[in-house]
């Protein structure tokens, strides 16, 4: 897909080759964390499946995947901060060692949930691998992940997973999204 053609696309934040850049950099910095150990990915649905899938395919240690779906957005753009569990995963988790694996982190509201939720269940460690976080002027999010592929501007931005109304998530990269789509 050509990154200019999408009509509904202001402008490419992230080129394919620059994600691919951005995930392998994540993968290599994992796999040396977790040397000798076997990490299970929970990857949160829907907008983190894109990124969990290439970060796993750029990490080298032995590491296994669930998936966990929650709803906190609904069609809007911004936060509601009210964090819905839609689909549990069904690992058992205890002992383990945890990597939720996030698209992008805005409030961070969504993430302190689930990590909370999470540790609950007597992990060996918790930690947060996200794609992006948003730098928002003024404010600072609710966690600090373990690992950040990249920052992007406060702009709503689609594409690489990420979407708009459910749309744009096979946007092989990330752009920011006219104004006018949804306003
Ligand atoms: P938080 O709880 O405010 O950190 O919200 C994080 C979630 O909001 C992400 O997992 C996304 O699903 C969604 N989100 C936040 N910013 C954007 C954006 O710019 N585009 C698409 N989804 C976003």
């Amino acid at each position: 897909m050509s990154e200019q053609l999408h009509p509904d696309i202001e402008f490419v934040l992230l080129s394919e080759k620059q994600i691919r850049g951005i995930v392998q950099d994540l993968g290599a910095q994992i796999s040396k964390d977790y040397e000798g150990k076997s990490p299970l990915f929970v990857s949160v649905l829907r907008g983190g499946f894109v990124f969990t899938a290439d970060l796993m395919r750029a990490v080298t240690v032995p590491c296994s995947v669930d998936f966990m779906a929650v709803s906190s957005y609904g069609d809007g753009v911004k936060s509601s901060g009210v964090v819905q569990i839609v689909k549990d995963i069904s690992t058992k988790i205890e002992g383990r060692h945890v990597i939720i694996v996030e698209d992008i982190l805005d409030t961070g509201l969504t993430l302190k949930y689930l990590i909370g939720l999470l540790e609950g269940r007597h992990p060996a460690s918790v930690a947060v691998a996200t794609f992006a976080v948003k730098d928002i002027p003024g404010c600072t999010p609710a966690i600090e992940p373990a690992y950040v592929g990249t920052h992007v501007p406060n702009e709503f931005v689609v594409g690489y997973g990420l979407d708009y109304a459910e749309r744009y998530r096979n946007l092989p990269f990330v752009g920011v999204l006219k104004p006018e789509v949804y306003s």
